[in-house]
């Protein structure tokens, strides 16, 4: 028979990377309920046009990168390619404008776009993203880059840098593209195949294009400062000031306007020297527009989301053996009745909140010392059949060879007393 493969650019994650995972997910969640957000689970497929109605038609992930597909009565439905449209959605639907407490949500899971696999770029990715809404105030933009600052810092990931631009408001933008656009034909020339489409289409993406050729253009462009109303320009101001305040440290960059169509004002990107070429870890910004383009009231709404795979792949190695290992028994029931008082123990010690191990197959006491090894337990309860019959077994402290017996009538509460570190 032949074998079954994963699907291209969609990876396992397998038990000796998962604890990295948690690790990761741990604090983050920490870092936001810290911050007053609360969890939210959206569902994984939502019908396409919330993707297209909120990203933006003529953007690269709706344009090509989307895994859509019709439900069994044609309905077109997508797998979400990203968690801000979805928790918009969910926000209008329960009517959470209605609750007088700010609405800040966190949300983990995996995402999907059919990009060409990379490092640090997968099909099926993980973000962990926090939205939040009902608040126009640079205090709020404040609040969530720092939360992102925060959760990147403590997991020790090395030389990462805050990137900022501001996208001013839907009318700034009118005003700007077309002086955009006419500096762009005139130099259409040399421009990259996809810039030259993204003239009429998506002219500002043009902006952010990684082709040095395109680089050399626009670094000479009409900016879009020189177009910002003054109140734009003054809460803009006012992010930064917030962010000295506090000593988040930052860089501006004109050329930041991100992937997706819903950003205004701020939009800030959280970037790591030593990805390669897909060196964005977290990335967000100010959406005011977002949750009244999707049928609710003007909303004005700001937040971010990280990548797991990319924090993973930078998270150092110190910090993984920070989480604490658990303290494991391996239960070597041996012999006819051992085997038997080994399954009672097992099941008295996971009972009593002890983690406990074994392995069935090992039908000798040396072949469970080796597995007890193999599996890194730290004690081995020793379980054979004149244990049994004398009600008593032992335990074998696996590094320091010493040895307590313990009685099987009290055995959990005897083992976790020889388990404390002395
Ligand atoms: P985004 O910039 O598209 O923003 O994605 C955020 C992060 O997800 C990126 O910085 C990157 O770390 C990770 N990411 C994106 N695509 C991939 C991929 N194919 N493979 C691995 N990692 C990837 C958003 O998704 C917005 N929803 C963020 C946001 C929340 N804005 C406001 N609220």
């Amino acid at each position: 028979m032949s074998v079954i493969k994963g699907v291209k650019g969609v990876k396992d994650l397998l038990p000796e990377e998962t604890p990295r995972w948690r690790f990761i997910e741990e604090s983050a969640r920490r870092w936001a309920t810290r911050y007053g957000f609360h969890e939210i689970r959206i569902p994984i497929f939502e019908v396409t046009t919330l993707f297209a109605r909120s990203i933006g038609a003529s953007t690269d992930i709706v344009e090509k990168e989307m895994y859509t597909f019709p439900d069994r009565d044609g309905t077109s439905l997508t797998l979400r390619p990203e968690g801000t449209a979805g928790t918009v959605r969910a926000y209008i639907e329960h009517n959470r404008a209605a609750i007088p407490v700010p609405q800040k949500y966190f949300y983990t899971g995996p995402m999907f776009r059919h990009e060409r696999p990379q490092a640090g770029r997968l099909r099926q990715f993980h973000q962990f993203g926090v939205e939040s809404y009902g608040i126009a105030d640079p205090r709020a933009d404040v609040e969530v880059i720092a939360l992102l600052w925060h959760i990147l810092h403590e997991l020790g990931l090395p030389s990462l840098t805050l990137e900022i631009n501001n996208l001013g408001q839907a009318a700034d933008r009118d005003i700007y593209r077309p002086v955009l656009v006419g500096y762009l034909k005139h130099h259409e020339a040399g421009l990259c195949g996809n810039c030259k489409h993204r003239i009429e289409a998506n002219p500002l993406r043009v902006l952010d294009c990684k082709v040095p050729e395109c680089r050399i253009i626009t670094e000479q462009a009409p900016r879009l400062s020189e177009s910002l109303s003054e109140t734009a320009r003054s809460y803009f101001a006012q992010v930064l000031a917030g962010l000295d305040l506090i000593h988040i440290p930052y860089s501006l960059n004109h050329r930041l306007v991100r992937g997706l169509d819903y950003y205004n004002l701020t939009t800030f990107e959280v970037t790591a020297t030593n990805l390669g070429a897909q060196n964005a870890v977290g990335a967000g910004g100010r959406y005011d527009g977002l949750v009244e383009t999707l049928g609710g009231a003007s909303t004005p709404a700001v937040g971010f989301a990280v990548g797991l795979e990319r924090i993973a792949m930078l998270l150092p190695d110190s910090q993984n053996s920070l989480i604490p290992a658990d303290k494991t028994v391996y239960v070597a029931g041996f012999g006819n009745k051992g085997s038997v008082a080994g399954l009672t123990a097992l099941e008295e010690l996971r009972t009593f909140g002890i983690p406990a191990v074994s392995d069935f197959r090992a039908t000798t006491l040396k072949a469970h010392l080796r597995q007890a090894d193999r599996l890194g337990c730290q004690f081995t309860l020793l379980l054979g059949d004149d244990e049994a019959i004398k009600g008593a077994a032992v335990l074998r402290n696996m590094e320091s060879k010493s040895q307590h017996d313990v009685l099987l009538s009290s055995l959990p509460s005897q083992v976790q007393s020889l388990l404390r570190p002395s």
